[in-house]
């Protein structure tokens, strides 16, 4: 098959990981043509690292004649700036989440996308690992009847404590929602559907925070946004969803997501991650089963490449684009869904805000399962 040629924007923290699986485990099918960063050392070192031809702006990169789609990852208050200058450059795109940090953003994004004839894809791709789509086979063959509500924890205390430079999570377009609400809603619009409606409230537990970790310990972080918030989703098929995202709890025993449904319960596994222990518990049944993982060949620890390779497929979102594309089907981490998901995030942030409903303007298919 044709293979789909990436060129890559932002060679900070993340890029190691898309790096690694791109020229790896998915090299067969995709191949990274070229990459940038404003910080020439960055994108010298990995030009180096892994062969790929370093070029000068991403204005070069967008532009250029060898590649078919651009991966950018950078901040998320640049997302769209960058993605703007793909699309309108004729290349489809894919972003890291946020899509972008506005909804006016994302869906000027998507129009000149659609304008253009490109494709937008969007982060996160966790949703196509095994202990996510083991639980969308659970649902779609109907082990726990028909999902009637679902309840979605993100408790921890903030970054404040190991991350170098935290700030930024305290800040507009920060916050527990933004930061980590796009892994459990986009699981839960893969197992559940869209979403019509939400509500929600929106609280900040501390107005002031002080950094513990190095090297900035000892300085205080003004927070400029909520850091507790609680949402109800209402899903189109009639479910209903409760989420709780927070870096004010110093520790939980929640679990991630359940699924209710009418014939038994399902417990999904962190949507951080690409698998994880899948339970199942069935009405009369006793006692908790652990579901076995599709996709997955046997796990044996002792066996490191073997647990990594299973453990982290980041990378699998673009790579199932770029095949979509020479293949001309839909391609399941869409722009579509990113922007739902993003809407769904203001919506309760608003909600809270002006003590009233907020009714999603835009919808989205289910992926298809793999
Ligand atoms: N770090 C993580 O663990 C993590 C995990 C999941 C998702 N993400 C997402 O990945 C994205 C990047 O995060 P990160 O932690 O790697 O950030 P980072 O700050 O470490 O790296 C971003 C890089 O983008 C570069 N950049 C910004 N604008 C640019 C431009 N116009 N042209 C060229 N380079 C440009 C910066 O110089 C920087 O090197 C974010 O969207 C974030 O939400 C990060």
């Amino acid at each position: 098959m044709e293979k789909m040629r990436i060129g890559i924007v932002g060679i900070g923290k993340i890029s190691g990981i898309y790096l690694n699986n791109l020229t790896g485990m998915f090299g067969k099918r995709i191949k990274i043509t070229e990459l940038t960063d404003l910080i020439t050392e960055r994108a010298e070192k990995a030009a180096g690292d892994y062969h790929i031809k370093a070029v000068k702006t991403a204005d070069d990169l967008v532009k250029s004649p060898d590649v078919d789609i651009v991966l950018n990852i950078t901040q998320p208050q640049n997302h769209f700036e960058v993605a703007m200058a793909a699309v309108r450059a004729g290349k489809h795109v894919y972003n890291e989440k946020p899509l972008c940090v506005k909804r006016e953003e994302a869906a000027e994004l998507l129009k000149a996308a659609s304008a253009n004839k490109v494709r937008v894809g969007a982060a996160p791709d966790t949703f196509l690992g095994a202990g996510i789509q083991t639980c969308r086979k659970l649902i779609d063959e109907g082990w726990i009847g028909r999902p009637v509500a679902a309840s979605a924890f993100m408790l921890c205390h903030g970054h404040e404590h190991w991350h170098p430079a935290p700030e930024f999570y305290y800040k507009t377009g920060g916050g527990p929602m933004f930061d980590m609400g796009p892994y459990y809603l986009t699981a839960l619009v893969n197992l559940l559907g869209p979403v019509t409606r939400v509500s929600g409230s929106a609280q900040k537990g501390q107005a002031e925070r002080t950094i513990t970790s190095e090297p900035l310990n000892g300085t205080a972080i003004k927070v400029d946004v909520p850091t507790h918030i609680t949402g109800v989703l209402d899903f189109a098929s009639g479910a209903v969803g409760t989420i709780i995202t927070s870096f004010d709890v110093w520790s939980s025993s929640m679990p991630f997501i359940e699924i209710y449904g009418t014939e038994g319960t399902l417990q999904v596994p962190d949507p951080n991650y690409f698998r994880g222990e899948v339970r199942l518990r069935r009405f009369r049944e006793e006692n908790w089963s652990v579901i076995p993982l599709v996709l997955c060949e046997p796990d044996n620890p002792k066996d490191k490449d073997n647990w990594q390779r299973l453990n982290n497929w980041r990378g699998i979102g673009i790579t199932d684009m770029a095949e979509a594309i020479v293949e001309g089907r839909p391609h399941r981490a869409s722009g579509e869904l990113a922007y739902h998901v993003l809407e769904i995030m203001h919506g309760i942030h608003d909600a809270s805000a002006l003590g009233t409903y907020y009714q999603l303007k835009s919808s989205c298919q289910r992926p298809q399962a793999f």
